[in-house]
């Protein structure tokens, strides 16, 4: 297992983004959370089989009908389908589509699909839910429609004797290409590019995603999580609230990622139900795999 200090990430990010921040983060080759940091980090977990080449880049538009269909009617919010993007270079190792459809409830972000670098959403609120970092920071905030399912979803947990607390929603541009290139320095890109999204592609920058703890602030983005009644709950009924988990386990070749139990994805109740039911990933509802690492 690895922890991650944040002496480095700290110095950086309190310089330059975030000086309210007390949030814990683990670095790997310690074995405490020592000072408050920004984001808690997404720890690797055990090494994941090699994700698959991608297929050439799949284009929004070739979605099946019946999936566009649904992807337009099936989302609590109305939302059309994630329509035909445009092609461009992002500045990774691929080329990467940016999104036309940024403010889509069901906008698909993984290697291949990346947000416009200013995007920030319109409906940005504060859910009123806990957070491991009481004080009031930008990366608590969501998109409405999800923040208001968020408050639902850590209700029906709190009935059930479950206690979640939040951790990283919402992330601009810049937080995560800190981020990003903080893990890189630390691992190696081809490592970091296993758990932390190049800027641009990270569904934190959404305004839907976060990632949620129990009250174990150790195990907060830590693979400690993975097992926990928390982690347990949430699988079983964040489908219920419109989340989905997004990273699953032994899905790791599909999404690009290691699996992360935390990272729950907002997409609407309907989908969110369809993906979990059956087991399956947003690429595979969107008939959009492989991706690539
Ligand atoms: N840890 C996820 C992949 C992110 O960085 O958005
Ligand atoms: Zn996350």
């Amino acid at each position: 297992m690895f922890k991650r200090s944040c002496n480095t990430l700290l110095a950086v990010i309190m310089l330059s983004l975030c000086t309210g921040c007390t949030n814990p983060i683990h670095l790997p080759g310690t074995s405490s959370v020592q000072e408050p940091a920004p984001e808690p980090a997404p720890v690797p977990h055990t090494v994941p089989p090699e994700p698959e080449k991608p297929a050439d880049n799949p284009a929004q538009d070739s979605l099946p009908p019946q999936h566009a269909s649904s992807a337009g009617t099936q989302s609590d919010s109305g939302e059309g389908k994630n329509p035909p993007a445009d092609s461009e270079e992002t500045g990774g190792e691929e080329a990467v589509t940016v999104v036309a459809d940024p403010d889509s409830i069901t906008v698909l972000l993984n290697k291949h699909f990346a947000l416009p670098k200013d995007y920030r959403p319109q409906d940005l609120i504060y859910p009123a839910v806990p957070f491991l970092d009481p004080k009031k920071n930008e990366k608590h905030l969501m998109r409405k429609e999800a923040a208001q399912a968020l408050e639902k979803l850590f209700a029906a947990a709190k009935k059930d004797g479950i206690t979640l607390m939040g951790v990283s929603a919402f992330r601009s541009y810049t937080t995560q290409e800190v981020l990003f290139n903080y893990y890189v320095k630390q691992d190696g890109e081809e490592k970091a590019r296993t758990y932390s999204a190049v800027p641009g592609t990270s569904e934190h920058q959404t305004g839907l995603a976060i990632d949620v703890s129990g009250t174990d602030r150790k195990c907060a983005a830590a693979d400690c999580f993975a097992g926990t009644k928390e982690a347990k709950w949430l699988e079983q009924h964040a489908a219920e609230y419109g989340f989905i988990i997004r990273y699953p386990l032994g899905k790791e070749a599909i999404t690009g990622y290691q699996y992360e139990p935390w990272h729950i994805r907002y997409v609407g109740k309907k989908i969110a139900e369809e993906i979990m039911g059956q087991k399956i990933t947003l690429e595979e509802y969107l008939h959009q795999v492989p991706v690539s690492k």
